[in-house]
């Protein structure tokens, strides 16, 4: 049981030329994951020349060097200021001329380094229903809120943390006997629907405003 706006053909999210993705994430990477699956499936017309892990033992580097994916740690303990960060991440993605930002569990809070060298083309997910349950444990928010119904939102990142133009959204129920860890799954179910969709839409709108 689900909801996903805006619903999309694969015809709609066609992309003429290859979108090349520059990806951020600090955990697990199952985000990570359904990106190179879509793309190895054609589902999506993009390639995925670096992914930046910022936490050394973050799962999401054995999965990047699975699907053959070039990986490059920039761990943020290394870096004075936020702004030194992503000053960093700026000039490998320009080095390795990427499209599109993808933020898949980036659990860093980004600056205008990075959003001024990339506008508008920064991508976020988060596992709420925005404009609620901004910021960290968005599920245990959601929980502790009583709400009924939840999910996840994937949008252009801007300055304030968790908010900027929503491209998509799914709705999932919250159950009576749900913890932070069933909610999650059945959240990261839609996310991982949702999100290879969300880049074929931005892709598509760059492509066309070029
Ligand atoms: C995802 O659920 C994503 O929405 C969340 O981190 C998880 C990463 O999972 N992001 C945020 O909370 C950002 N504010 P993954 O590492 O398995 O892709």
């Amino acid at each position: 049981m689900s909801f996903i706006s805006p619903l999309l053909t694969p015809e709609q999210l066609k992309l003429e030329k290859t979108v090349k993705l520059g990806v951020m994430a600090s955990g697990s990477g199952s985000n990570f994951e359904v990106i190179c699956e879509a793309i190895a499936n054609q589902q999506l017309n993009g390639e995925v020349p670096i992914l930046i892990y910022n936490n050394p033992d973050a799962k999401v580097k054995e999965r990047g060097e699975r699907w053959g994916v070039k990986t490059i740690l920039l761990n943020h303990r290394n870096y004075k200021k936020r702004e030194d960060l992503d000053q960093a991440i700026v000039e490998v993605f320009q080095a390795h001329n990427i499209d599109l930002i993808i933020m898949a569990g980036w659990m860093r809070i980004v600056t205008k380094v990075l959003l001024e060298a990339f506008p508008n083309k920064v991508i976020n997910i988060h596992p709420s229903l925005l404009p609620s349950f901004r910021g960290i444990h968005a599920v245990e928010q959601a929980l502790a809120a009583k709400v009924k119904v939840t999910g996840c939102t994937v949008h252009l990142a801007e300055l304030e943390v968790d908010h900027g133009p929503i491209l998509m959204q799914a709705a999932v129920p919250i159950f009576e006997d749900d913890t932070s860890e069933t909610l999650h799954a059945r959240i990261q179910e839609q996310e991982h629907l949702i999100f290879p969709q969300a880049i074929a839409l931005r892709a598509q709108q760059i492509f066309t405003e070029k």
